[in-house]
């Protein structure tokens, strides 16, 4: 804004505008949605993870009262294929519709759909249908090598992923490196876990299909759906108004949608399919496990000379994404010689998908862990490690970073946490009669735009409404889209109505990479540039306005007022007596946000930065391991909402104490099971294992990502964090754990006694 008489509502705390919609229960989640004579269904899920159905027999459940139909391959009707346009567009993890054949792949895949008036009437004709199966053993095997063509690998992003990386020489480098570190480090699938389930309701309307979807890309959903059920775009519809969180889970349709869909089609009603929580394990995505084996050479002043990155994942039959461990590797550290590589292993589980800074995060747990070891090794401080390899540029790209303040991060963290009191000596220090362990670690996440549309619309009552068809998926949009219409009215937060999570609105940005704020600053701002326009041309124009003789370029806009600019904006009029004056309801204007993602020639390398500072508490006697104290900086750009970024990195904290010590997706060997598909047996970190958490953000404008300079915060504070706790760790019991997450077992070798 320019010299302003106008309060400005960026960068300040704001609670958010749907909190009140929430905790009174307002708030309409898509499975709150009810319809008259909407019908339930839930899937029969196979249980085998390899092999054929051989017979499906429904006679049973479909006699059963309130039943109204048993649903599979011979009787469900067309569903197509659906493939992937330009763009993030027609995107979907399973590349097959549901029912399309008799192969059974993965444990929990839906072999048929039990439709009924009740859900428990559903429920229980699903649990009759009996099915049996040509089984064939399950490979669940943990132990991962390549067995798939690189080449071959269709990405989520197509041709957005820098798939390998290599500069120099990094074998010979390595080779002749007076200090040398070669060691694997794993992670274990995992699965996403948002409170809220996967729900669909889907109605038909003659050739019109509405989707009430949880999802975090409505116009994707529409795009797959629509192709699945060969429809034109336009006869789609999605709405999500609400979400439960994701975590990537509901980035892209799952296979639940287009059976709910193809039910109601059949049956010519509503239909609602909830998935229950054990589904959410076996066909509703997961993080893939990696094994990466991490190769350092370098000088004994602590100079890296070559870096190897080479991994491999796991994934389904079916899924077509790529776990990007490397994504942070090639441009986080500076080193002449580098080389990252891929491989894939195939497994009898439900398709990998995107999770909470998808390959960043178990990719930089993996490379900070053996910076962390490498700085062990030299006897160097870790923080002193980073410090000397310091890139000037990102020397993959050969070209400047936006802005990139790393090394702030490193000394603000420090500072924050104390570190310069750290001795290193293995389980030398001590608190509360206990022993402490003190690890830190880098991070770093993309920051890109996609595309975006939106409107705004001043009105003859005072009030604005802001329109952008992205989601909130418990981040914050409503209140960022409110921030940012508020900002360019000059009307207080309380006067924006917000409208998001429908594919009739203008076009909006999935919710996934961290991109949605970055993204729609743009549109936003042009839409309600190009509002305020129409509205001075309106002031300018209209017989009896104030304004009426005047041109529309002597006018401004300020504070919610127009006025004439020669005369300042004392004399202002509201923006709602023009309008009523003119007996216009709205001034409106739309605007777009371009993408930058994918761009082949970027001029600059865009990432957010960050770090973490971890106290790790540690009881022998009993083998008590607890995470005491985190101190976490971000270098994320202008922070538009401080309280919910700093929410937003502090779940990411607490998601990483899970990660480190506790989330871990396991196989059965015998049948392919997820066997832990619950709350009880997948642990996930609780208030109890919350330490006190510190953020700091840096708020350094990034001008290449937007006008308001602001970088997306929701993934990067899970990036890095498992592997300062391991660190922590190591310090405090002497094991070094390489295996996550760190179990009581792994430590009760530790030397530390007391
Ligand atoms: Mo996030 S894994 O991009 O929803």
């Amino acid at each position: 804004m320019p010299e302003s008489t106008q309060v400005s509502v960026i960068g300040k705390d704001q609670t958010r505008i749907d909190g009140p919609m929430k905790v009174t229960g307002v708030a309409q989640y898509a499975s709150d949605f009810h319809f008259p004579g909407m019908l339930y269904a839930v899937p029969v899920e196979a249980t085998i993870a390899n092999g054929k159905i051989r017979q499906l027999d429904t006679a049973a459940a479909e006699k059963m009262p309130g039943v109204r139909a048993i649903f599979h391959r011979a009787n469900i009707g067309k569903i197509f294929r659906s493939v992937v346009g330009q763009g993030i567009d027609g995107i979907c993890e399973e590349r097959r519709p549901p029912f399309e054949d008799d192969i059974v792949r993965y444990y929990g895949q839906y072999v048929a759909l039990a439709v009924a008036d009740t859900f428990e009437a559903a429920k229980a004709a699903a649990d009759s249908v009996r099915v049996t199966y040509a089984k064939e053993k399950p490979n669940v095997e943990t132990d991962l090598k390549a067995d798939d063509d690189p080449d071959m690998i269709l990405t989520t992003f197509g041709p957005f992923h820098r798939l390998q990386s290599e500069r120099g020489d990094p074998d010979a480098a390595f080779s002749s490196a007076t200090v040398k570190l070669d060691q694997t480090y794993v992670t274990p699938a995992e699965t996403h876990n948002p409170i809220e389930l996967q729900a669909t309701i889907a109605i038909w309307d003659g050739a019109m299909l509405t989707l009430y979807e949880e999802s975090q890309g409505v116009f994707n959903l529409r795009s797959v759906l629509a192709q699945m059920f060969g429809l034109p775009k336009e006869n789609v519809r999605v709405i999500t108004k609400f979400v439960g969180s994701g975590f990537g889970s509901k980035l892209w349709p799952w296979t639940h949608c287009p059976l709910a869909a193809a039910a109601a089609r059949n049956l010519g009603k509503p239909v609602k399919l909830v998935l229950s929580r054990k589904m959410t394990f076996q066909s509703a995505g997961h993080r893939a496990r990696t094994q990466q084996r991490v190769r350092l050479g370098a000088t004994p002043e602590g100079k890296l000379l070559s870096l190897q990155h080479d991994y491999v994942y796991h994934r389904s039959m079916l899924d077509i994404h790529h776990e990007d461990c490397g994504e942070a590797t090639p441009f986080h550290y500076s080193v002449p010689n580098l080389r990252v590589t891929f491989g894939r292993a195939r497994r009898n589980v439900g398709a990998t998908a995107d999770m909470r800074g998808p390959g960043a995060v178990p990719g930089l747990y993996a490379t900070e862990s053996a910076m962390n070891e490498l700085a062990d090794q030299l006897k160097i401080d870790p923080v002193r490690l980073r410090v000397l390899n310091e890139p000037k540029i990102d020397e993959s790209l050969g070209i400047p970073f936006s802005s990139r303040h790393f090394l702030e991060c490193l000394e603000l963290g420090a500072e924050n946490f104390g570190w310069s009191k750290r001795n290193p000596e293995v389980g030398s220090m001590k608190g509360d009669g206990l022993t402490l362990g003190w690890g830190m670690a880098g991070c770093a996440w993309i920051a890109v735009r996609f595309a975006a549309e939106a409107n705004v619309q001043l009105r003859d009552d005072g009030t604005v409404r802001v329109a952008c068809g992205t989601q909130d998926i418990g981040t914050g949009t409503y209140t960022i889209l409110a921030q940012l219409a508020a900002e360019k009215a000059g009307v207080p937060l309380a006067k924006v109505e917000v409208a998001l999570g429908d594919t009739s609105l203008p076009e909006g940005p999935l919710s996934g990479g961290s991109v949605v704020t970055g993204s729609i600053v743009p549109a936003v701002f042009a839409a309600a540039d190009n509002a305020i326009a129409s509205l001075l041309m309106i002031a300018a124009t209209t017989p009896g306005s104030p304004f009426e003789k005047r041109k529309p370029d002597h006018l401004a806009f300020e504070g919610g007022r127009v006025f004439v600019k020669a005369n300042g904006p004392a004399g202002g009029v509201p923006f709602a007596d023009l309008l009523c004056r003119a007996n216009l309801r709205l001034a409106t204007g739309s605007g777009r946000s371009e993408a930058t993602f994918g761009n082949p020639k970027p001029k600059f390398s865009t990432h957010s930065f960050g770090c973490h500072f971890v106290e790790v508490t540690w009881q022998p006697e009993i083998a008590r391991l607890r995470v005491n104290r985190v101190v976490t900086v971000i270098d994320a750009g202008r922070i538009i909402n401080p309280l919910a970024g700093r929410s937003q990195i502090e779940g990411a904290v607490v998601m990483g104490i899970g990660m480190a010590l506790l989330e871990h997706t396991s196989y059965d060997p015998q049948n392919g099971a997820p066997i832990n598909s619950n709350f009880a047996d997948y642990i996930v970190a609780v208030n109890a294992d919350v330490p006190e958490l510190e953020v700091h953000f840096l708020d350094y404008p990034d001008k290449e990502i937007n006008e308001l300079g602001a970088r997306g915060i929701g993934e990067i504070g899970l990036a890095g964090i498992a592997a300062a706790i391991t660190a922590a760790v190591h310090h405090a019991t002497g094991v070094r754990v390489r295996e996550l997450p760190v179990r009581i077992e792994d430590l009760l070798t530790s030397s530390v006694l007391s």
